[in-house]
């Protein structure tokens, strides 16, 4: 056993991904109802991809092209579909295996209209699991968007198909899932064999969204009894001969006993794989904690928290993240602590030798080497790791009718926020909370509330933002009303924070103090004065005759004012009297060139005048 686990270890921290170990082809059935030639079951192979039927039958008919035999082009260059009629049989489209990827096949027929694939083998063999081709190879672009299921079948029974369809009959075949999966009793277990490492591709990209995808039903069957599951991690161990090597002190904990191969296949920068070893042991030592205490459940909620709060990309992937996240769903850190021990000591960690232990596949499982791989009542899960397809299969593996409804509707109800407010952030007192129940289980995100948005990251703070945000809850700022005066520490923008108002001190969130103006000797300091504080100002008082002017902050005698007054008056008086003798001027200037054209009107009667065309109008002008 020790010896196997080498060999993956020197291939897997070299050579990241492929296949080795005893793997088991994951079968369906294929029942043939006409024609009676054909007549019978036969096996087939599910394929890695797609979304297989699991406890489910898929009736239909089979066609084989006249050309693009392979499915390795689009059928659209053959102007050929498979798009069935309305009332007619679905299209099961046969094709020959070889030239191309089992996915772009899939693909090719998925648009073609096909409502399943079957890729004949084009050679004796048993079956085999047809899988997606490695990330790097480019091939890969549609792996995510096959929904239609597959299989492969051998190659006897291929060329019996084609014969029967060349001969002029019609295929009728039934695909069937039912038995794919073992269903003994009334719950299914599973398990989920994964990893911490955020920084793997597309492969770690599909698990985490999975997990974050599954987690509401997951989260649900568990909690009604209805699975028990289990979530694994791979490791490996170092070598004897290379324990003190620079690769394994990097790539491995408690003395080369358990590694990971480094998340950037660089050994000189970001995260080694001891990082990932110790998150993983976290994540087996957190279900572990929380199994005990009666909530596995709780395995989601932080490996999805995880996810988000600690990515390796702003380097948050660390202990005190992970464990602020621990803190935030309500679970004992200390007995995590314990579980991890300490990752130096040259012994073996109980919970980790365990997981190697697991990894060795047992009767009808084989080997763990793949990562991620889900294992349903101890058979392996195949076809695309989606929220649907594995909650297809999961209840596949119920016995008939001891299946919860969630098998039998979709509609998934449940609400995490209700417990430890789903580890999001909340302010109890304005009846505000980050966490949101959806279908997909909580998530935790900052509230719009009466129009108010609150920003932050939705687990350990939000705070309200815009105009408006005092409204509520007074910004989560300090308040106080005191001998009916009101000051807040709230100001309209929320970048400012809380500021305590002007005459108190403090962080203006919990308290803002009163500023004892009289005593901090900053106002009404001068001889004449005396000083008493209030809250949030201060009264200042001027002995004998004397004023204070706040303003001035000083005292001035009461006389003083007078004056000013007074010379206030004369420059009103001054100003009535200017503009009184200005009135009188400009009467006087008036009445007399009034006087003059009365006389030069007076005179026109007696003697010619110059401008005599005026005249009649000036005498009019004073008959009025
Ligand atoms: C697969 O589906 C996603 C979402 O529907 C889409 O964004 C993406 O372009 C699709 N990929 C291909 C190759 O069609
Ligand atoms: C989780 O708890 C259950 C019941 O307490 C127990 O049967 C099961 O073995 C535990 N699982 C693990 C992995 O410890
Ligand atoms: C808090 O708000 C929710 C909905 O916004 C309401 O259902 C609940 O009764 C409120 N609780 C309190 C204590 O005001």
């Amino acid at each position: 056993m020790r010896g196997k686990l080498w060999l993956f270890s020197i291939w897997v921290l070299f050579l990241w991904g492929s296949c080795s170990g005893r793997f088991v082809v994951e079968k369906n059935s294929l029942k043939v109802t006409s024609p009676e030639a054909l007549k019978g079951v036969y096996e087939c192979a599910i394929g890695n991809f797609g979304i297989p039927q699991y406890g489910g039958t898929m009736v239909g008919i089979v066609v084989y092209p006249k050309s693009n035999k392979k499915a390795c082009k689009s059928f659209d260059e053959f102007d050929i579909s498979f798009k069935s009629k309305p009332g007619g049989f679905p299209t099961f489209l046969l094709v020959d295996r070889g030239d191309c990827f089992f996915t772009t096949k899939a693909w090719n027929a998925q648009n073609a209209g096909a409502a399943a694939i079957l890729v004949a083998d084009n050679k004796v063999e048993p079956l085999i699991t047809m899988d997606t081709p490695e990330e790097d190879n480019g091939g890969d672009d549609h792996r995510e968007n096959i929904t239609i299921p597959s299989a492969l079948v051998s190659k006897s029974f291929g060329d019996s198909l084609k014969k029967a369809l060349e001969d002029g009959d019609m295929v009728n075949v039934n695909l069937d899932w039912r038995e794919s999966l073992p269903h003994p009793d009334e719950r299914v277990e599973y398990e989920f064999w994964t990893n911490s490492n955020d920084e793997c591709g597309p492969k770690c990209d599909s698990q985490i969204d999975f997990v974050k995808n599954f987690k509401g039903a997951a989260q649900i069957l568990e909690q009604k009894g209805y699975t028990q599951f289990t979530p694994h991690y791979i490791t490996w161990y170092c070598p004897e001969a290379f324990i003190l090597s620079k690769q394994c002190k990097s790539q491995c904990i408690n003395h080369g006993r358990y590694c990971a191969p480094d998340p950037e296949q660089d050994f000189s920068r970001g995260y080694d794989g001891k990082d990932v070893v110790v998150q993983n042991l976290r994540q087996v030592c957190l279900f572990k904690v929380a199994n005990e205490t009666g909530k596995p459940w709780l395995w989601w909620d932080y490996v999805t928290d995880f996810a988000i709060r600690c990515p390796m990309k702003e380097k948050k992937y660390t202990k005190e993240c992970a464990e602020e996240v621990i803190r935030s769903l309500g679970v004992d850190l200390r007995k995590i602590n314990d579980c991890i021990g300490d990752p130096e000591a040259d012994m073996d960690n109980p919970v980790l030798k365990a997981e190697q232990d697991a990894q060795i596949g047992k009767g009808s499982r084989g080997d763990v080497t793949i990562l991620p791989t889900l294992i349903i009542n101890n058979r392996q899960y195949r076809g695309k790791l989606d929220k649907g397809a594995v909650l297809k299969a999961i209840c596949a593996g119920f016995q008939e009718t001891t299946e919860p409804a969630v098998c039998l509707s979709e509609d998934i109800e449940t609400n995490e926020c209700l417990e430890n407010n789903g580890g999001c952030w909340q302010d109890k007192a304005a009846n505000v909370t980050a966490c949101k129940d959806t279908f997909r289980g909580r998530v935790c995100e900052c509230p719009v509330v009466q129009g108010v948005k609150f920003v932050g990251d939705g687990y350990t703070h939000c705070e309200a933002s815009g105009s408006g945000r005092c409204e509520i809850n007074n910004g989560g700022c300090w308040k106080e009303t005191k001998d009916g005066k009101t000051y807040s520490a709230c100001v309209d923008d929320h970048s400012k924070g809380c500021k305590c108002p002007p005459g108190f001190k403090g962080d203006g969130v919990n308290s803002c103090e009163d500023i004892d103006e009289c005593k901090e000797r900053t106002v009404c300091q001068c001889s004449d004065c005396n000083c008493k504080n209030t809250w949030g100002s201060y009264d200042c008082s001027c002995r004998g005759n004397l004023l204070y002017m706040r303003e001035h902050d000083t005292c001035i005698s009461k006389e003083a004012t007078t004056q000013v007054s007074w010379s206030f008056l004369w420059v009103i008086f001054l100003g009535l009297g200017i503009a009184g003798v200005g009135g009188y001027a400009i009467y006087k200037y008036r009445i007399r060139s009034y006087m003059d054209s009365e006389i030069r009107a007076i005179m026109a009667q007696y003697m010619p005048l110059d401008n005599t065309a005026e005249n009649p109008h000036r005498i009019q002008h004073a008959d009025i």
